[in-house]
């Protein structure tokens, strides 16, 4: 990769993803790094107006970019010819084959005593089990039927990126009281004998080779409820597809919601972040959208590109990722807030707020 400058391909989508993402840039734009951005199109409008949801130049570009940043696309309420989900291509197509949604929430204060400690990351498998695409329908349309594809290779590397993942937490907690690396593997074995079965065993196996991190295995319905009541017992957990994208919305109730959630997804070449909320359109075109989201993806961009980087960069980049997540935490506990966080905050003010707390600590 080149030392500099990145090149940063911006997907804004539909509804609300053209305005949480230019926000996003606006924030990336304002540190001192050595990015480049091109924009290209992807998503319903797009498949509106020239008949493709992902035209090829837009994959072609994010195959040559550093890093992609996503915003949300629409999808039409009934079933159109042609149209597929331009962001689950992108996952198949860039092999993204490991979605990470991190957690965070401020501890208890005297103003919030019934806040919770949070800070875990859902690590989610991206390219098989139920959303493999291989539904059909039988008797006539009377039976439908799903079938989950679990494999060994996506199972073993999932759960290695989990296990890296909460290596490199523990490291970076860098306290002496500070909790050991803790993986939950997450499934329902004892029912899904065969595909859970077989993701357990494998990540049971994964586990082996990281005598230091501590490994659990948890089912899945458990592990929703315990997401619910007890979020601050987890660490890093690790699933299959479908599991993931539940248990992830769930576990993002405790970081402010939609409007807070980010994710990355990750393969071996490609990588692209996206918040984890769609177009919204029933507040998109307002203005009021909350940018928080994307912005933290801006920062778990910057961390992956820090990554990446040579040595002599990388410190810069990651002490810019740490300024946008303070401005983060900053801006969501003392505000502007949008109205989703219960204020009237516009979502330029938020994005300003958001700016002016990275230059100025
Ligand atoms: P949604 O995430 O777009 O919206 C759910 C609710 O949360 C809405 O009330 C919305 O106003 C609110 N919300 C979401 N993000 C917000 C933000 N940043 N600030 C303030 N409020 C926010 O999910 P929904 O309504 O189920 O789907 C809307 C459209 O988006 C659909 O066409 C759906 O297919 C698509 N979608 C796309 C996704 C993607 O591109 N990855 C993910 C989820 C949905
Ligand atoms: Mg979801």
């Amino acid at each position: 990769m080149n030392a500099s400058p990145f090149t940063l391909l911006v997907i804004p989508g539909d509804g609300i993803g053209r305005e949480v993402v230019p926000a996003a840039v606006s924030v990336l734009r304002a540190t001192s790094l050595p990015l480049r951005f091109v924009e290209a199109d992807a998503g319903w409008e797009c498949f509106r107006r020239c008949g493709e949801a992902l035209p090829s130049p837009t994959l072609e570009t994010a195959r040559a970019a550093d890093a992609v940043l996503f915003g949300a696309v629409a999808s039409p309420s009934h079933p159109v010819a042609g149209y597929r989900s331009p962001i689950v291509r992108l996952r198949r197509e860039l092999d993204l084959y490991a979605n990470i949604r991190p957690v965070f929430a401020d501890p208890p204060t005297a103003d919030d005593p019934h806040a919770r400690r949070v800070d875990l990351v859902v690590v989610r498998e991206n390219t098989e089990g139920l959303y493999a695409g291989r539904e059909r329908v039988e008797d006539g349309g009377a039976t439908a039927i799903a079938e989950r594809v679990i494999t060994r290779r996506a199972s073993e590397r999932i759960v290695r990126v989990a296990f890296d993942l909460a290596r490199a937490r523990c490291a970076a907690r860098n306290a002496n009281d500070a909790p050991p690396a803790k993986v939950t593997i997450v499934h329902k074995a004892n029912v899904l004998r065969e595909t859970c079965g077989l993701f357990r065993t494998v990540a049971l196996e994964v586990a082996q080779a990281y005598p230091d991190v501590r490994a659990e295995e948890m089912l899945v319905d458990t592990c929703a409820l315990q997401l619910a009541t007890r979020p601050e017992r987890f660490d890093v957990l690790v699933t299959t597809n479908l599991f993931g994208d539940i248990l992830s919305d769930v576990a993002c109730a405790w970081g402010g919601g939609l409007g807070l959630a980010s994710s990355a997804n990750l393969g071996e070449r490609y990588a692209l972040f996206e918040p984890v909320h769609g177009a919204a359109p029933d507040i998109a075109g307002k203005g009021i959208a909350n940018p928080l989201a994307a912005i933290g993806c801006a920062a778990l961009l910057l961390d992956y590109l820090a990554r990446r980087a040579p040595p002599d960069v990388a410190p810069d980049i990651l002490a810019w990722s740490a300024r946008i997540q303070r401005a983060i935490r900053h801006v969501r506990a003392v505000g502007p807030h949008t109205p989703d966080l219960g204020g009237n905050a516009a979502t330029a003010e938020v994005t300003e707020a958001v700016i002016a707390h990275i230059l100025t600590s």
